[in-house]
């Protein structure tokens, strides 16, 4: 009798269950090999590595799949929305209303402008609710407002434009999460009078490090967004027009963003596929509240979060099982110290979300035995 029959023993089942990793571009690299490295010698080879054709490429593809007349790319998202809100003249004379969750960098860059963060709580989406705007919104002055399409879920543009030509608000659009969503209405980075895209390497286009861009209709914002990526400089000679930064995309980042973008289509429908498997595992779970998608949009899910009382039993759970989890975001914006100066903001939603959200790892390089780990993990999970 062999060892195994007698103790009926699975060996293999002694090998470590492998990791599920939240983000994957080890995975992305390997899958696209070929065409980043192409994409960069290319690059590399044309002598212009910073700015230059490989860039203004990647802006012409930007502009035409968010449906903008221009696109200026930099070198992050943080400083796109930093130059987005510059170039449409946001500055110390504007109060500028803010969700109460999104990423640091959404209210960050206003006071790198000097304006003047006024949060206001958000909805079931997680979006800036119109209802508490208008608690909190300055009667005098300068008003602009920032939206986010949190997780890549879409926003209602109808709304958000009408109550801004109401109330006469510069809308500007934080579409960092939001390329290749639609907000009923407008297109994720073509929403407002400027929107600011991310590329950074956790985003469904990512950059092998980091990139952003700036989008308008409007050609006096893209001239000013132009200058304030060079220190206000149409070209080195010339004299300084504003006070910029030095923001010019990396051709390397270009070409290979052009690369990304084009398997963009077939990504977004592996995430699609995903978001669907994990929405059915726990659509009849009592613990574990699905992520909410507004009707009439399109989701792109940049992000699959859910939210659960037991957020940290649920995260240990999964870890338990191996599957890596993050947490978007763990503090409300009006809570961080930094906006100390801001009106003090009522935001019972917020704080809400901050306390029960958690992203499971979404990205197009699970594999199908990954998926299915991860969709009976939710299904095994049952609060205390
Ligand atoms: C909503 C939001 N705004 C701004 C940013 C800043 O982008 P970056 O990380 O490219 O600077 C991000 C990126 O994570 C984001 O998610």
């Amino acid at each position: 009798m062999s060892p195994v029959t007698r103790w009926n023993v699975d060996w293999k089942s002694f090998m470590p269950q492998s990791k599920i990793k939240f983000l994957a571009l080890d995975r992305d690299f390997a899958e696209f090999r070929e065409r980043y490295l192409s994409a960069w010698e290319e690059a590399v080879s044309s002598g212009q590595v910073v700015g230059g054709p490989f860039v203004e490429k990647f802006e012409r593809q930007i502009a035409v799949v968010t449906g903008r007349q221009h696109a200026i790319a930099v070198s992050s998202g943080t400083d796109a929305l930093r130059i987005a809100l510059a170039a449409a003249g946001i500055d110390y004379r504007y109060s500028v209303i803010v969700p109460a969750i999104s990423y640091i960098a959404t209210a960050a860059c206003l006071l790198h402008v000097g304006a003047t963060p006024v949060f206001a709580d958000v909805d079931e989406h997680g979006h800036i609710d119109l209802d508490a705007v208008r608690t909190v919104l300055p009667r005098t002055g300068l008003r602009a407002m920032v939206v986010v399409g949190l997780y890549g879920n879409g926003l209602d543009a109808n709304a958000l434009r009408e109550f801004c030509n109401q109330q006469d608000i510069l809308l500007v659009e934080d579409g960092a999460q939001s390329l290749g969503s639609s907000h009923c209405g407008a297109r994720g980075g073509g929403l407002g009078v400027v929107s600011a895209l991310s590329f950074a390497p956790t985003k469904t286009v990512p950059c092998f490090g980091n990139a952003g861009l700036v989008t308008t209709d409007d050609p006096t914002i893209a001239a000013r967004a132009r200058l304030l990526r060079a220190h206000g400089k149409s070209n080195n000679r010339a004299p300084s027009e504003m006070l910029g930064l030095n923001s010019a995309l990396a051709a390397t980042h270009a070409a290979q963003l052009s690369a990304s973008l084009e398997q963009h289509e077939v990504r977004q429908r592996r995430r699609d596929s995903i978001a669907a498997r994990y929405l059915a595992a726990i659509d009849d779970s009592d613990a574990i509240d699905a992520p909410p998608q507004r009707s009439g949009c399109v989701h792109n899910w940049h992000k699959f979060v859910v939210a659960c009382d037991a957020r940290n039993d649920l995260a240990t759970h999964l870890s338990q099982s191996g599957i890596e989890t993050q947490i978007h975001y763990s503090i409300a914006l009006p809570d961080e110290p930094i906006f100390r100066s801001s009106p003090p903001c009522n935001a019972p939603h917020a704080r809400r979300l901050a306390r029960r959200c958690l992203s499971l790892p979404l990205h197009p390089h699970l594999t199908d035995a990954e998926v299915d780990r991860v969709t009976q993990a939710l299904c095994s999970f049952h609060a205390g």
